[in-house]
């Protein structure tokens, strides 16, 4: 027994022996052969079946990277984002041209760099206390904008109170479920915070406003709502000055329209 085991434990010294001697052997030819980048068997990039392509390399919709989003937490880009874009990132605002007080307010980088941004602290946070000043000389947007809704005031200190980060998940993980899309459980709570600032108030952009059940189903019924959304030829692109938004949105908002648009 005790020689098998003795026997065992040799073998292992030289199967050792041998993987460290060829890993020696193959070091230099990695280093001198700069060729085309290749994984470790040995196929070009190129030829490489997708699903093994080093993530780097992959064409960005392919990537599933992003966790699933966690209903607790705030993603920026996601949820605050738009808010700001919307209501504020205007020319004569807060747009980089503007950078009316030195407030940039069109991405994360510009918000962190130029808005006062104290995270975890909402007292130290300018972002946040001129959502809520009381003195309306102070309070933004500035009147005769109104202010922003609270759910959306909320939406930003929950974020700084999170600790102002640059959280980023995937809202599609499970798929796109287009199926069974209400009004107010989705439709106007994206047009709120994606659309609304721009088109609202005494003189909102286009003449369209977005405020309410009526006067959005009026846009979606028209068909002008959708080819917004979806940037087709003959329509001025929506969000205007954002990013389009995602596939699955577009879709979720198709679908509401398909059904009639309904008060649901
Ligand atoms: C930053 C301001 C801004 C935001 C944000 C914005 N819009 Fe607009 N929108 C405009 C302006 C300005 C026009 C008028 C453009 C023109 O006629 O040149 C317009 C026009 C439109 C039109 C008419 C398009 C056409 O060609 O007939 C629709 C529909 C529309 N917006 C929907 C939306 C929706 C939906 C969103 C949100 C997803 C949105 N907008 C977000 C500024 C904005």
């Amino acid at each position: 027994m005790q020689k098998t085991t003795n026997f065992f434990v040799f073998l292992w010294c030289v199967l050792a022996a041998v993987i460290l001697l060829d890993s020696c052997t193959h070091d230099p030819i990695f280093e001198e052969i700069p060729v085309t980048p290749v994984d470790t068997s040995g196929q070009p990039i190129d030829s490489m079946p997708i699903d093994t392509m080093p993530v780097d390399t992959m064409p960005v919709d392919t990537m599933i990277l992003l966790e699933p989003c966690e209903p607790d937490l705030i993603y920026f880009n996601q949820q605050v984002l738009p808010i700001l874009l919307s209501n504020c990132a205007f020319s004569g605002c807060h747009d980089a041209a503007s950078a009316e007080d030195g407030v940039i307010l069109e991405s994360y980088e510009s918000v962190i760099e130029t808005a006062d941004v104290e995270p975890f602290n909402l007292n130290d946070s300018e972002i946040y206390e001129v959502l809520v000043d009381n003195d309306l000389d102070e309070r933004m947007p500035p009147e005769p904008t109104g202010p922003l809704s609270s759910t959306q005031i909320n939406l930003i200190a929950t974020w700084i109170l999170q600790g102002a980060e640059d959280l980023e998940c995937d809202p599609n993980a499970a798929g796109c479920e287009t199926d069974g899309i209400s009004f107010s459980g989705f439709v106007f709570p994206l047009i709120q915070n994606n659309c609304e600032g721009c088109h609202s108030g005494n003189t909102p952009a286009g003449g369209i406003n977005l405020i309410n059940h009526s006067t959005i189903a009026a846009q979606a019924n028209a068909g002008s709502l959708y080819a917004a959304i979806n940037h087709e030829e003959g329509f001025e692109p929506m969000p205007q000055g954002s990013d389009k938004l995602d596939e699955c949105t577009i879709e979720k908002i198709k679908s509401w329209i398909d059904e009639g648009a309904p008060n649901n």
